[in-house]
């Protein structure tokens, strides 16, 4: 949540903090600002209430010679203290309007340093926890920027990412963070801060994650960092191979149109270079001994949102291949009932940006009870890859739109393969059944293009019931986790009440919310299931419901029963959410778009969760 970047070079510092800030906007978009260290000495600020294309009018109506200069700094916000309004945008300045400031995070002893600064005389004009930030460093600069935000930093208690600016000191910005992600981008004559790498890969690959309590000094010919304490610290570049186009919606209207596209792909990425010369799947990512794999008495997985449904379809792949037991936490309720873990539990800890707060808490308390962790992530150099025992990076590239999509599909592959390292390690199933399931796997990609190839029905569809104000959704086995992520996509992206459910409990109350024309989505694959499902099926649609069914190529069991149908390539029932989930994510989107909504930033929400 708020993304921030900071900026010293050679170029408009405007033009690539606003071009950063396009690509982290998916972490919140409730306001927008720059902070420009301009050519006559001035330090101009600009921000905006609402999405970036307020703070971008707003620059127009702005001398250009007040934003021309080679430093700066800017911030694209979730609200977290205050109302998203102009007055609480970030930067911050503090009552000289010589410190800029820009903050991701809160900060819990916030009351009382705005107490006290106050009682020092200090005049704050926002409701935000931020701007007591600017002020301490007011009182504490003394011709060192990288001092005074040591000093600061040392009384602040809670979650920042601090990007900070002074007049006065026209070759650095400073940067320091606690519990929150900030990455350096380092260029030639150039150097970035960022909260992720996306906002500068089309200036420079090069990377360093900036760790615990540090504070580093970014200027135009180098980079320094530090402790708290001031003493130098090592820290580990990294090289970004992520394709600078994936980053940009190459000609789609929506970002989130060209992910569910770029499915196919992210799935044979995550897939390939699997097997080894011997046959044997390879899963060297869980960085565990096969006596280690072979002591495992339970799995636990944590997640939130989308990568908590992937963690549910887990549980049926490992528990089928592998025997293993699973348990499956949403991972802001984890912590919280004292689970029981020993070294014989394995953790799995889903995230795509691998920053979300209630995973990275679930990652620590789990590591603390001494389980091996095992984070799945799409963001390399996370901090919750970081802070666990192994990570499996999954290969689906950079994914902006809010609403999850092809992430959470490499996050299914993860946990296929995951079941079946695991199967193949304990020695559930032998070499030639575990490359059968890998080789149905390795289908997959194609199938999924497949599905792809048939939407245009379903977009028709989904047009025409864009009026209802609640759609339901109805799976069982693999088929209730994607049940669940189906609604989730259609009440983030359209505002409309979606529950999932699985299909055998809706007798048990849920059936009391269908009435004449209720639309109910039932994920339908061929499965052993089936005739139980067509069951729950008829007994929905006698009371009046419209039945949206998914269901495979060639099976005619519930066809009698479907209002309207949408077809599935065939494949094991247990790969089957990989092919469910894409006419559900067609489905929401095309929804949302008929009502005239922007499926890249719904409402309320942020990408990346960083508080608990
Ligand atoms: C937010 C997003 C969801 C996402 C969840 C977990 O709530 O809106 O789409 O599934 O966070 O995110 P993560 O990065 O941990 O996978």
């Amino acid at each position: 949540m708020c993304g921030i970047v900071g900026y010293v070079g050679e170029q408009s510092a405007l033009d690539v903090v606003m071009g950063g800030l396009a690509r982290l906007e998916y972490r919140g978009y409730d306001s927008a600002g720059v902070a420009i260290r301009n050519d006559s000495g001035d330090l101009t600020v600009v921000r905006r209430a609402g999405k970036l294309g307020n703070l971008r009018a707003a620059l127009e109506e702005t001398d250009p010679a007040e934003l021309s200069g080679t430093l700066g700094i800017g911030h694209t916000r979730w609200a977290t203290h205050g109302a998203p309004n102009d007055r609480n945008a970030h930067p911050h300045v503090d009552c000289t309007g010589a410190v800029a400031v820009v903050h991701n995070g809160t900060l819990e002893n916030f009351t009382e340093l705005r107490e006290g600064l106050e009682h020092r005389g200090h005049t704050l004009s926002s409701d935000t926890d931020t701007e007591a930030v600017a002020h301490l460093i007011e009182e504490r600069y003394d011709g060192d920027l990288a001092d005074a935000v040591r000093s600061v930093c040392r009384e602040l208690d809670g979650s920042f990412v601090l990007v900070v600016t002074h007049r006065d000191e026209p070759d650095v910005v400073v940067g320091a963070r606690r519990n929150l992600p900030l990455v350096i981008g380092l260029g030639e004559g150039e150097n970035f801060l960022a909260s992720d790498v996306t906002a500068f890969i089309a200036h420079t690959r090069e990377a360093r994650v900036v760790d615990q309590d540090q504070v580093v000094v970014l200027r135009r010919d180098g980079v320094t960092v530090t402790d708290l304490d001031g003493d130098p610290v090592r820290g580990e570049q990294f090289h970004v191979d992520w394709d600078t186009a994936a980053a940009e919606k190459a000609g789609y209207e929506y970002f989130m149109l060209k992910e569910i596209d770029e499915q196919p792909e992210a799935v044979r990425e995550t897939i390939g270079g699997r097997i080894d010369s011997h046959g044997r799947l390879r899963l060297d990512e869980l960085a565990m001994s096969d006596e280690d794999v072979q002591g495992l008495t339970q799995v636990i997985i944590v997640g939130c949102g989308s990568a908590y449904h992937s963690g549910l379809v887990g549980k049926h792949a490992i528990e089928r291949w592998a025997r293993l037991p699973v348990h499956v936490e949403i991972a802001s309720e984890f912590r919280y009932r004292d689970p029981v873990l020993d070294p014989h539990t394995l953790v799995v800890a889903i995230s795509q940006s691998g920053e979300t707060a209630d995973t990275l808490e679930a990652v620590r308390h789990a590591r603390r009870q001494r389980a091996w962790v095992l984070a799945v992530s799409n963001t390399v150099g996370s901090s919750i890859a970081r802070e666990s025992d192994a990570t499996f990076y999954t290969r689906g590239g950079p994914e902006i739109a809010v609403a999850s999509t092809k992430a959470v599909m490499t996050q299914l592959v993860a946990m296929y393969l995951v079941g079946l390292h695991l199967a193949q390690v304990r020695g559930y199933r032998d070499g030639d059944e575990v490359r059968s399931h890998f080789r149905d796997l390795s289908h997959t990609p194609d199938l999924v293009t497949e599905v792809l190839g048939r939407m245009d029905p379903v977009r028709k569809l989904a047009r025409e019931i864009a009026g209802q104000e609640r759609v339901l959704f109805l799976g069982r086995h693999v088929g209730y986790p994607m049940a669940l992520e189906g609604a989730l996509k259609l009440k983030e992206l359209a505002y409309v009440s979606a529950e999932g459910f699985p299909a055998g409990e809706i007798k048990h109350g849920p059936i009391a919310l269908i009435e004449k024309g209720t639309c109910v989505v039932v994920l339908a694959p061929r499965h052993a299931l089936t005739s139980k499902l067509v069951t729950n099926v008829q007994e929905i649609r006698a009371r009046g419901a419209r039945t949206i069914v998914i269901a495979t190529d060639g099976d005619e069991s519930v066809t009698p029963h479907a209002d309207d149908l949408i077809r599935i390539p065939d494949t094991k029932s247990l790969l089957s959410p990989l092919l469910t989930i894409v006419p559900m994510q067609i489905l929401a989107a095309e929804f949302a778009m008929a009502r005239g909504l922007d499926i890249d930033q719904p409402r309320n929400l942020a990408k990346s969760v960083t508080v608990e």
